[in-house]
């Protein structure tokens, strides 16, 4: 693993944007992971700028996405679909006929599950963008027994429910299921970005990063056996945490 420590998340968020753009120049017609959440909003921000100002062009990228709760459709602000069209598809100019993200009001969830599984079995992401969750979840492959390979559904943990609410009207109104991509999709990818920011997300990221165990009760551990996967992480999240040697740490030049 690559971990670049910025020295701030604005950083990080720049050079997530940076790396990706670089992805789709070497590559315009790249498969590109996509994360929803929080944290990869400023990255997209970003990227939109890029595009403004002809530095990046998505318009022959393919995309794919982590996850999507169940029950939702596209429609639904609180999707994941509709924060893609709104954060990154739509002012990036991503063609719509190549976007695969799991449909959350699929009539039939085993012929989506199927369809999500046969495009993945198919295609190998180039890039894959990730963020972690509290619980160190990625995608929505929650704390388990087991890693999944491939897309299937998944019980959300209260955990996560209480913290994805505070983006819903009521705790109520949070889907109790989502559809997700398993940690063998992810770990398939070519190369990985990963951000994250934030003290909620330090035990999480001590456990991805120290000498430890790679578990499923921590999903994001499995990162520890990717070939390629760059880390940005501002400085007050790495403090207090003690990178393993299978690490490699730089410090991203500051005025970048
Ligand atoms: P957040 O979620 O960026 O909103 O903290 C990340 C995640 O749950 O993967």
């Amino acid at each position: 693993m690559r971990l670049v420590i910025t020295k701030d998340y604005a950083q990080s968020a720049r050079l997530t944007a940076r790396h990706i753009a670089a992805a789709v120049k070497k590559k315009p017609e790249a498969l590109l992971g996509f994360a929803t959440g929080s944290t990869p909003i400023p990255a997209y921000a970003e990227l939109v700028e890029m595009v403004k100002r002809g530095e990046a062009d998505f318009t022959k990228a393919h995309t794919v996405n982590l996850d999507e709760y169940a029950g939702l459709p596209g429609s639904d602000p609180n999707s994941y679909r509709f924060f893609m069209d709104q954060h990154l598809f739509v002012p990036a100019g991503v063609n719509p006929a190549n976007v695969t993200i799991p449909r959350g009001d699929a009539p039939d969830s085993h012929a989506e599950l199927k369809r999500l599984r046969e495009f993945s079995a198919a295609h190998r992401t180039d890039l894959q963008l990730l963020s972690i969750g509290v619980n160190g979840h990625i995608g929505f492959n929650e704390p388990a027994d087991i890693f999944h390979d491939s897309y299937h559904l998944v019980a959300l943990t209260q955990q996560t429910i209480q913290s994805n609410s505070r983006l819903f009207s009521s705790i109520a109104e949070v889907p109790t299921h989502a559809y997700t991509m398993g940690a063998g999709d992810i770990m398939r990818a070519h190369s990985i970005v990963f951000i994250a920011t934030g003290d909620s997300k330090r035990q999480a990221m001590r456990a991805v990063l120290e000498d430890g165990p790679v578990t499923p009760e921590v999903q994001a551990t499995i990162l520890k056996f990717h070939p390629n996967c760059t880390l940005y992480l501002d400085a007050a999240l790495v403090e207090g945490i003690a990178p393993g040697l299978f690490v490699q740490v730089e410090q991203a030049p500051k005025d970048a």
